[in-house]
């Protein structure tokens, strides 16, 4: 593949999403293969945009036959030194002491996806990734592309919602990682990269950052209309990171209907505001139990609690979801409920939160 060819492409793609008024290939400082790798150097528009422009290259590259390896480098912008050749040994001035930058943090789009949707809660235990794990299996039965990312580096349970355990994930000659496919989804979870199952994830700060951000933008998702994210619980590190760099479509809080699970949420709902991050609507689980002899709804945890909160919060209710036994022992066999038993009224109750969800997001 010819220099030429590949500037040629880098052209079609813009950076107009991300509020630069260039084309990749006008960022281009240097381009050349060496060894059998294309090693690019690029000119950084503005600070935090690193992933979004290496994801975007690389899109632009694979489309493109005979890429082999890429390595992509960044310059900032206005200096004129190209960073190809080793940079000069011994110690240097810092140009600015560190505590003097600003952190500037740009909410990136992943090229491809439409809607990132965040699943959240106060507290762990409310049903949040059996959540998250249905209603992108609903989505997707509904005739979307559909992406779920368990994003809970604490406790991730995807691998066993979707009967993942031990997967391992692989990556392709750009290093992206390749999510695995199932029920017609691209699925990638933290647990498909510990060495094993009881390795204790105590990731804090950046190293946690990294390995989100690059989740999501070294991934090859292809199109999705929905890319589902599991969060851990509370209001932590995870929370903030996605808030500081991925432009979210906005957040779903699930909730139960237990006073425990409402006092939490009104947290994460006030982080979710905090951050700029909207709160498309509110997901109540466990809200009754219907009795199979005499198909009474029993209010177990109480009537009317969760839609209480959701109106002194200005949110809407997307749905309430019923307790069924079958959901637990269906998930610990990794069969999410509403494909082993679509016409329940779980998976009845998923289906049309879906349905609500699409509409919520359309326009936006
Ligand atoms: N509607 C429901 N009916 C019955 N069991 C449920 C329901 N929702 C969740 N569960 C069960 O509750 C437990 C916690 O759910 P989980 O999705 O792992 O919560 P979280 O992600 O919030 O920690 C799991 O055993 C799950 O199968
Ligand atoms: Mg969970």
């Amino acid at each position: 593949m010819a220099v030429k060819e590949i500037i040629e492409a880098l052209k079609q793609e813009t950076l107009e999403d991300v509020g630069v008024n260039q084309n990749l290939a006008q960022i281009v400082k240097d381009i050349k293969m060496i060894g059998d790798t294309l090693t690019i150097v690029m000119e950084l528009p503005k600070d935090g945009l690193e992933d979004i422009i290496r994801a975007k290259t690389i899109d632009v590259l694979s489309n493109l036959p005979d890429v082999g390896k890429v390595d992509i480098k960044f310059s900032k912008s206005g200096s004129t030194q190209i960073p190809l050749k080793q940079a000069p040994q011994g110690r240097q001035a810092p140009q600015h002491p560190p505590q003097m930058q600003q952190p500037m943090f740009t909410r990136k789009k992943i090229p491809g996806v439409k809607h990132i949707i965040a699943v959240g809660s106060g507290k762990g235990g409310v049903g949040k990734s059996t959540v998250a794990a249905n209603l992108a299996v609903a989505l997707s039965k509904l005739g979307y592309r559909v992406g779920l990312l368990d994003a809970d580096v604490y406790g991730p349970s995807v691998p066993t919602l979707f009967g993942l355990k031990g997967e391992r994930i692989t990556v392709d000659q750009f290093q992206r990682l390749i999510p695995i496919e199932k029920y017609n989804m691209k699925i990638l979870s933290i647990g498909f990269m510990l060495p094993s199952e009881d390795t204790p994830v105590i990731w804090r700060g950046p190293m946690l950052m990294k390995a989100l951000t690059e989740f999501l933008f070294s991934t090859k998702w292809g199109n999705l209309d929905f890319l589902i994210t599991d969060l851990p619980p509370g209001t932590g590190d995870v929370q903030i990171t996605l808030a500081q760099n991925v432009d979210l479509t906005g957040a779903l809080v699930v909730t139960t209907p237990q006073d425990v699970a409402l006092a939490d949420v009104k947290k994460a709902v006030s982080m979710f505001k905090e951050v700029n991050i909207p709160v498309l609507g509110v997901i109540e689980n466990m809200a009754y139990f219907i009795c199979p002899s005499d198909k009474q709804k029993y209010y177990i945890f109480g009537k009317g609690k969760v839609a209480e909160f959701a109106n002194t919060y200005g949110l809407k209710i997307l749905g309430s979801i019923p307790i069924d036994p079958e959901v637990a022992e269906k998930s610990d066999r990794g069969e999410p409920i509403v494909i082993s038993h679509p016409d329940s009224e779980v998976a009845k109750a998923f289906t049309s939160i879906a349905k609500v969800l699409s509409n919520v997001v359309s326009g936006k």
